[in-house]
């Protein structure tokens, strides 16, 4: 649990960095760095699924952490499609890059707080 946690972090950090290097260096995006960004974002939401279904089977989840758990999923899909758009179209419209700015940081934040769900039902 402590080494998913502390790698969930660490991946975490690696996703907004390369997202910020991505931005900098802008369109056409490096296929390495995009390739790391959208990968490590990948297997950091494995991770996250992985700690809530461990929870899920050791005690249960409660009414009030599915609300949790459905807002996290709808943010990490926005900002995997959103993300996935930008990377998929040759100048992708402002608004998306927008979204795409904003949205990780709610995501980050529901995402933090399903592993806090997790740690609670440990
Ligand atoms: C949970 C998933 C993801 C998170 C949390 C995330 C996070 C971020 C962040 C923080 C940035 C920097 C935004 C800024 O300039 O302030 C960024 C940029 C970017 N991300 Fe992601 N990202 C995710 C998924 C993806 C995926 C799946 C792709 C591609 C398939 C992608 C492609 C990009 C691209 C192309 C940029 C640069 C956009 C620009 O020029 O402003 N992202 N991302």
């Amino acid at each position: 649990m402590w080494i998913k946690t502390i790698l969930l972090l660490v991946l975490t950090v690696i996703v907004f960095l390369s997202g910020y290097w991505l931005h900098r260096a802008g369109s056409p995006y490096g296929t390495f760095v995009l390739a790391i960004h959208k990968l490590v974002a990948l297997v950091a939401i494995v991770i996250i699924g992985s700690l809530l279904v461990a929870a899920q089977r050791r005690i249960g989840l409660s009414g009030g952490d599915a609300y949790v758990v459905a807002a996290a999923v709808v943010l990490l899909i926005a900002a995997m499609a959103s993300g996935g758009f930008i990377s998929a179209m040759e100048t992708a419209p402002k608004w998306v890059l927008v979204f795409h700015r904003i949205i990780p940081y709610f995501s980050a934040i529901a995402a933090g707080a399903c592993v806090y769900i997790s740690w609670v039902k440990a």
